[in-house]
Parts: structure tokens; C-alpha cells; sequence
């Protein structure tokens, strides 16, 4: 067992329940074998995702009692402005509730029909919110962020020679922005490297077409780039965000990932009129531009959430500690995107149920048995989740980990499930649909075992 000491104690706990078999057994039947309508409290680990999960510190909750709910002007907003302008570097802040609607304001300020939007690899809501808006979600990671096993430093890169394929396709003047999603989470939680970033900056500048960053990771994205790009290791992970932004012309934030905090986002600009047309499309939908749909003690959390992500001993923790996970199954033999990700470990369900075809969601199966053998949750990113649109590449299982939640031994603890599933893995059975609704079939679908 190599993982990480974790950097902090424990000052408060929460119970988690331990279930038997013929109980989770039971609660998976009636769930129709959808890990999504399990109630939390019958999880023992939950790693269905890092958003919203954090365990915020003494020093967030303290924070917590510093908020200033005034309608307009709260004094948390100063500060939260102050600590996004130091990291990120842009002149305009505007809060949200979550990562999602400062995407939604983006772009149904910046889309038209038959817009493009460039990406390495779009998360859901981006590329939902980019469709919504009438634009084209385009994909244009490197190519090696498609193969599983393959090992690379930066698997979250752009093939920069595709996108300026795709600008000179689609004409200069159908694409109002392009993003890049750090750490890019569709492709495996992996990072882009600061070249990258470059050469994107330079190739969009040549064009006139604003960068944004989909920053949710950040912080995981800059560590990396410590850890493993040449010139960097002396460097702050503080300095490394300063010159990533700097690239760029704006972002949008879930703070929900690395702000450490449970709720809350934000979205930053350079330029001065869209800043205008997004804060008075705020006021309507979210509230006045220093609040933005938050309360002033969340604010308060998120800006502390903010200084503490960057500071590297959290960070070698962090990643440390889904790396320690990753080594254990990988010593086992148990199937995963290589490298481990930033924030999750994406198990491979292809490769490990290789008996059970994408048509009987092999992702499903394995969530579901997870759940079944241990109490763990996770969330399947295969034929269950996109197979109904389009048939996608991998089937995938994502292990998500909460930031400073679970300690080693609860990964210990996955680990061991997992190492128990694969011992029996050829008894794993598929799974067929009884019942799914039209759209997002994944949340609410109700599935029963093949026989
Ligand atoms: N961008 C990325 C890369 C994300 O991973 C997420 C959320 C969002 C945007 C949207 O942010 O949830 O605050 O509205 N990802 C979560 C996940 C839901 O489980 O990966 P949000």
C-alpha cells in the first residue's frame, strides 16, 4: 500500500453505514440496477463524482461566518474577486451558482445557429449548453487521448493541427470561442501541458478568436505540469496558473472541484462588453453580478477554497492518493485509463468484462457490482451514458474521489472490492433496459440482468 500521508486531521466525522449483501442486493433490485436512485445514506464509498464533495476546511467553515449577505456590494465579493484575479489573472469576475450556467451564459451570449466550439474533449454541460445555443460541440483532442492503455504526460493536449483544420473548415468567423478543458475530465482527469496551451494561445491569436478555459481542475492540471513538464519543477503551482491564464482570454469555473467548496462557480473575461451583456443576462437569471446566485458566506468558502488548492502539499496528496489507487489495481491486473487522472481512475470495462458486449453495458455491470460487493458507488461513462446517440469508443467506470474526504485506508478498501469482483469477473452478467427516458437516459434509467 503506497498512498500518501494526508496532509491535514480530522476534526469533525460523519457516519457512513456499513450494509450486508442481502441489503445492498435488495436496494440495487429496486433501484432497477441504477446506481443513481440508490439513496446516499445506503453508500458506504461514493465516488460517483468530485463536484460538489469537498470537505471544506476549519478554515472555509470559519469563513462561512465572516459572509456578508447585503444584497449588493458584500465585502466576500471583494475578497473572492481579489483571490480569482491573483490566480487566474482577467480583469472581469462574475459569480454563479455553478460551473454550468457561467457556460450557459457564455454561450447563449456568444452562439448563433451553425456557431463551432472547439474543445479538447467537451464535458457533458459544455457540449449540452454549446447545442443548446444552436452551436456545433467539436472535439479536437490529441489523438492519443483515445488509447487506454497507451501511457503519456499530457493525454489532455489539443491536436492543435486538427483545430486549425477545423478553423479553416469552418471559416474564422463561425467560431466566437474555443475552450480548453483542464484537466480534461471526458478523456480520464488528464492534463494539458503548458506547450500546448502555447501553441493553442498563439494559433487562436493568429485568427483573432478568444481561448477560454474550462477550469474546473486547474490546480490538478498545474501539478502536473510541475511534476512532469521540463522547466517547471521550480516553479509554484501559483506561478504555473498565473502564466496557464495568461494564455488565455477568459474561463469558466465550476468551484465545485477545485475550490474546494460545495457550490458555486464563476466566469471570467478580458473583454469589457461581453462582461456587460453576460452580468445583465445574470441579473435575470441568477442575480445581481455580486452575488450571483450564491449566498455571501459561500462566496467567502470559495475564496479560501482557492488559496488552499494551490498549496502543494495538498496537491501531492491529492494526486498522490488516486495514484496510490491506481497502483494497487494496476498490481492486480484490474484494467484502467493510463495514466491515472487527476481527480478519478477510470477503470476500463472493455478490457475487464471483455465476455459481456457494449449492447449489455459492460460499464453498468460493473457499477452495479461495485455497489453489490462492497457498498461502493460509481458512475458508468459508456453505452449507458452516450450509447443511445452514438455508440462511444470506451466503456468506462469512473472512480471519482472526493477532495480530502476519504482517507487511504477507504481506498484500500475499494481496492480490495475490486481485487474480489475480478477473482470472479467471468460470473459478471449484462444488463438490458426495461425502461429509459428520452433524453440523459442515464440518471433514470431501469435496467434488469440478462439471464
Ligand atoms: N466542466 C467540467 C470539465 C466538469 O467536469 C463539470 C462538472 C462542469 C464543467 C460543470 O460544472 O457541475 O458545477 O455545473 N462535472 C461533474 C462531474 C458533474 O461529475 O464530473 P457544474
Amino acid at each position: 500500500m503506497d498512498f500518501p500521508a494526508e496532509p491535514f486531521r480530522i476534526k469533525v466525522v460523519e457516519r457512513i453505514k456499513r450494509t450486508t449483501r442481502e441489503e445492498r442486493e435488495r436496494k440495487i433490485a429496486e433501484a432497477g440496477y441504477n446506481v443513481f436512485a440508490i439513496p446516499a445514506e445506503d453508500i458506504f464509498i461514493d465516488l460517483l463524482t468530485d463536484s460538489g464533495t469537498s470537505a471544506m476546511s476549519d478554515n472555509q467553515w470559519a469563513g462561512i461566518m465572516h459572509g456578508d449577505e447585503s444584497y449588493a456590494g458584500g465585502r466576500n465579493f471583494f475578497h473572492l474577486q481579489d483571490v480569482v484575479r491573483k490566480i487566474f489573472g482577467y480583469e472581469h469576475f462574475i459569480p454563479t451558482h455553478q460551473g454550468r450556467v457561467a457556460e450557459n451564459l457564455l454561450f447563449s451570449t456568444l452562439l448563433s445557429p451553425g456557431k463551432v466550439v472547439p474543445n479538447n474533449i467537451h464535458f457533458d454541460t459544455t457540449r449540452a449548453n454549446v447545442q443548446a445555443n444552436g452551436g456545433l460541440a467539436l472535439d479536437c483532442a490529441a489523438k492519443v487521448a483515445y488509447c487506454p492503455d497507451e501511457e503519456h504526460p499530457f493525454k489532455g493536449n489539443m491536436d492543435v493541427e486538427l483545430l486549425e483544420k477545423a478553423i479553416l473548415e469552418h471559416g474564422v468567423a463561425n467560431i466566437p470561442v474555443v475552450m480548453l478543458t483542464i484537466t480534461n475530465n471526458s478523456g480520464g482527469g488528464q492534463p494539458v501541458s503548458m506547450e500546448n496551451v502555447r501553441q493553442v494561445s498563439a494559433l487562436l491569436h493568429k485568427y483573432g478568436i478568444p481561448l477560454f478555459f474550462d477550469a474546473c481542475r486547474f490546480a490538478e492540471n498545474c501539478w502536473f505540469i510541475k511534476q512532469r513538464e521540463p522547466g517547471y519543477r521550480d516553479k509554484s503551482v501559483l506561478e504555473i496558473a498565473q502564466e496557464l491564464f495568461s494564455y488565455g482570454d477568459g474561463c469558466t469555473m465550476s468551484a465545485k472541484k477545485d475550490a474546494l467548496v460545495n457550490i458555486g462557480g464563476f466566469l471570467c473575461t478580458n473583454d469589457g462588453e461581453l462582461a456587460l451583456r453576460i452580468k445583465t443576462k445574470l441579473i435575470l437569471i441568477e442575480g445581481f453580478p455580486t452575488y450571483g446566485g450564491l449566498a455571501g458566506r459561500d462566496l467567502e468558502a470559495i475564496a479560501r477554497g482557492l488559496e488552499e488548492v494551490v498549496d502543494e502539499d495538498y496537491l501531492a496528496y491529492r494526486v498522490g492518493q488516486v495514484k496510490g489507487l491506481a497502483d494497487e489495481l494496476e498490481a492486480h491486473g484490474i484494467p484502467f485509463i493510463k495514466p491515472a487522472g487527476g481527480h478519478a481512475v477510470y477503470l476500463n470495462a472493455k478490457k475487464f468484462l471483455p465476455h459481456i458486449p457494449p449492447a449489455q453495458f459492460p460499464g453498468q455491470s460493473l457499477a452495479v457490482e461495485l455497489y453489490r460487493e462492497g457498498g461502493v458507488r460509481a458512475c458508468e461513462i459508456g453505452s449507458l451514458m452516450f450509447g443511445a446517440t452514438e455508440a462511444p469508443e470506451m466503456e468506462l467506470v469512473r472512480l471519482a474521489i472526493p477532495r480530502r474526504v476519504y482517507t487511504s485506508a477507504h481506498m484500500q478498501f475499494v481496492a480490495d472490492v475490486l481485487c474480489r469482483i475480478s477473482e470472479r469477473k467471468e460470473s459478471l452478467r449484462g444488463y438490458r433496459i426495461v425502461w429509459q427516458p428520452p433524453v440523459l437516459r442515464h440518471f433514470m434509467a431501469k435496467l434488469e440482468p440478462v439471464v
